[in-house]
């Protein structure tokens, strides 16, 4: 019998209460210009964490991350490295999948904009925005910063140079293609003032909104391949390689695609795309006009988190003051890490991150808090035995906030939260004393709410809850959250975690550190007295030639002439100019220097630079005017 319009109605509200809810999660997808660096390692850990505590909800969760390939500064990178793009890319792309291995992260797919089907996949978009007349041909004029790989503004120049990469963006016009995105204006302002379009922290929709405020301009997705040959062809004129930017963005639609059509209409659009607001704008602007365009859902919130700085300067490997993530996971450890990743700066804020507070948050909050109680409780559960009782401890926990701090990103008050649960589970072990009273309860209790604990710590620290769980004998699931233990004979666990030794300072890490050393070598190879201060020859040399040394990131090989000779100088800055910068540039050189060789190269001298404190900028001495190479510094 034909089923009334009523029953199938309610039949499929009933479905939709029994489908699981979904959850897709995204991360930015890295530059595969140079190795990756911590900061890489902090999005895609918090995107972990929140894949992995909506897996707890009991959602189906897709979680995707990847490396963006094509470009400008990734065909120069792997020329630096004497390598073809695809050889460089297939490099770093793999240590980035190494790292995400090393950190424990659940992601569903890892996506390579080099993938052939990601690449058709562009070329579909592009087709499609080409015929509804939303992509057109004409000409661009933009100052362009390689650094970056976007278009500046003259308002974003300080000083003529952008100001994240210090160097002097290329003023550039050129046939292209342009995307219509000036025709998207009011209706993105729109869906971002709503809400639809949801941005997040407050402050960061606000800062979109005033940007688009301001006009949008169409803007151009194409580039000649004859000067940009590392890209992916345009469909429909083969003399232009697509711009990075929308070849990335589909990556959020190619990567779901690619597990197949049915993943991707079960779980597209993203419910939450975390990244740093380096790449906001982009974000908030030719995205959702792409996916507007060609006929798309958008995403539902896009979460700005904070930078970390080191001494307050945002790390980056343009600035060269990166933290390797690799030395940090294999020395402490990868619950360590993501731990102090996730803990020691409010989610949503920048700060500072050193070698020593992970050591301090390490030692004090994982092996003091959390390990100890793991290894009391268990131990005298072992000697005395469990009872089932109320958890009167529970009482003390708030889940609650917890869930809350989750749903808003507030991913560091969370785990404050579950850490006071801690404390409070360790100062009633101080004050029931049950070693003393044998109390089988209390240990009851106290087993309880380190099950509990466990399943709050899964999201950050995967492998240790998982220890904890394996040795108590339960299983993760949060609806039984406060179901009680189930009782079973327990032993004294092994130690969590190894305290380990305090240092003074932080150390960046051990590469940097050794490259570090070879440039105070540098530096200090001209150290003289003050009595022998005349017999310093300073002369002017101009740089004629200027070239990478193998296995050194901040090193550069510079040839200088100095006038009736050349000189091969080895220099420690390679983060702070681009070879263009150097080239031809005039200098002043330390001539009468014993050579030192370094990396295998002889350095015949030294030149002059000043370098702020925190060591953040290093400027070379120049001469005001141009004047013959050679010429005496008095
Ligand atoms: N390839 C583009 C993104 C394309 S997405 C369609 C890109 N790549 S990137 O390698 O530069 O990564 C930028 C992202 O890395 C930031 O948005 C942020 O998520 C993360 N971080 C890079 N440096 C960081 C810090 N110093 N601190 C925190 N996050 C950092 O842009």
């Amino acid at each position: 019998m034909a089923k009334t319009r009523e029953e199938s109605k309610n039949k499929t509200k009933k479905e939709k209460n029994n489908e699981r809810k979904t959850f897709y999660i995204t991360t930015p997808i890295y530059y595969t210009n140079a190795s990756p660096h911590l900061g890489g390692a902090y999005t895609t850990v918090a995107a972990d964490v929140l894949a992995r505590w909506n897996k707890l909800l009991g959602k189906e969760v897709f979680f995707l991350t990847g490396t963006d390939e094509h470009g400008q500064k990734i065909a120069e990178a792997a020329e630096q490295n004497k390598m073809t793009p695809q050889e460089f890319v297939d490099k770093i792309s793999a240590e980035y999948k190494e790292l995400f291995r090393l950190l424990n992260i659940s992601n569903d797919n890892f996506i390579r904009t080099t993938d052939p089907f990601h690449e058709k996949e562009v070329k579909e978009l592009l087709n499609t925005l080409y015929n509804k007349k939303l992509i057109y041909k004409g000409f661009y004029e933009s100052y362009y910063c390689v650094g970056c790989e976007q278009y500046l503004t003259a308002s974003d120049l300080v000083d003529g140079k952008c100001p994240l990469h210090n160097r002097e963006p290329e003023l550039k016009k050129e046939e292209a293609y342009l995307f219509k995105l000036s025709s998207f204006q009011d209706k993105l302002y729109k869906l971002i003032k709503s809400g639809e379009y949801c941005i997040l922290p407050e402050i960061r929709r606000k800062e979109v909104l005033k940007f688009i405020k301001s006009g949008l301009q169409d803007v151009s997705i194409s580039r000649l391949k004859e000067k940009i040959s590392w890209g992916i062809e345009l469909p429909f004129d083969k003399k232009h390689t697509v711009w990075v930017w929308p070849d990335a963005f589909w990556n959020y639609v190619s990567g779901l695609r690619q597990k197949g059509k049915d993943v991707f209409e079960k779980f597209f659009p993203p419910d939450v795309q975390l990244m740093a607001k380096d790449i906001l704008r982009v974000h908030a602007t030719i995205w959702p006009a792409l996916l507007l365009g060609a006929g798309y859902k958008l995403p539902k919130v896009l979460f700005i988190h904070g930078y970390f700085t080191i001494n307050g300067k945002k790390m980056s490997k343009s600035l060269g003051n990166v933290i390797d993530p690799f030395y940090l996971v294999k020395k402490y450890g990868t619950d360590s890490v993501r731990y102090y990743l996730m803990r020691n700066l409010p989610f949503g804020s920048d700060g500072d991150v050193s070698e020593k507070t992970l050591i301090d948050r390490h030692n004090n909050e994982l092996a003091d808090k959390l390990g100890n109680l793991v290894s009391r409780v268990s131990a005298l559960a072992e000697k005395y035995g469990i009872e089932e009782c109320d958890n009167s401890l529970i009482t003390k926990l708030k889940l609650e906030t917890i869930e809350k701090n989750m749903k808003n990103y507030e991913l560091d008050k969370a785990l404050n939260e579950i850490f006071a649960f801690i404390d409070i589970c360790n100062e009633y072990v101080q004050s029931k004393k049950p070693w003393e009273t044998h109390d089988k309860k209390v240990l009851f209790e106290l087993v309880d709410s380190i099950k509990i604990i466990s399943m709050l710590l899964w999201p950050f620290i995967p492998e240790t809850s998982g220890k904890i769980a394996k040795h108590f004998g339960f299983v993760f699931d949060y609806r039984e959250i406060k179901k009680p233990y189930k009782l079973q004979k327990i032993r004294k666990a092994e130690p969590l975690f190894k305290k380990i030794e305090e240092i003074k300072e932080t150390k960046i890490s051990e590469k940097e550190n050794k490259e570090n050393k070879e440039i105070e070598g540098v530096k200090n190879m001209g150290t003289i007295k003050y009595d022998e201060f005349a017999k310093l020859e300073l002369k002017v040399g101009t740089i004629k030639k200027v070239e990478d040394i193998e296995g050194a990131d901040k090193l550069l090989k510079l040839s200088v002439d100095l006038g009736n000779e050349k000189r091969t100088i080895i220099a420690g800055i390679k983060p702070y100019y681009t070879k263009d910068e150097l080239k031809e540039k005039q200098i002043v050189v330390v001539a009468n220097l014993e050579p030192r060789k370094m990396k295998g190269v002889t350095s015949e001298g030294m030149l002059l630079a000043a370098v702020s404190e925190d060591k953040s900028k290093v400027v070379l001495l120049s001469p005001e005017k141009k004047i013959e190479a050679g010429a005496k510094v008095e």
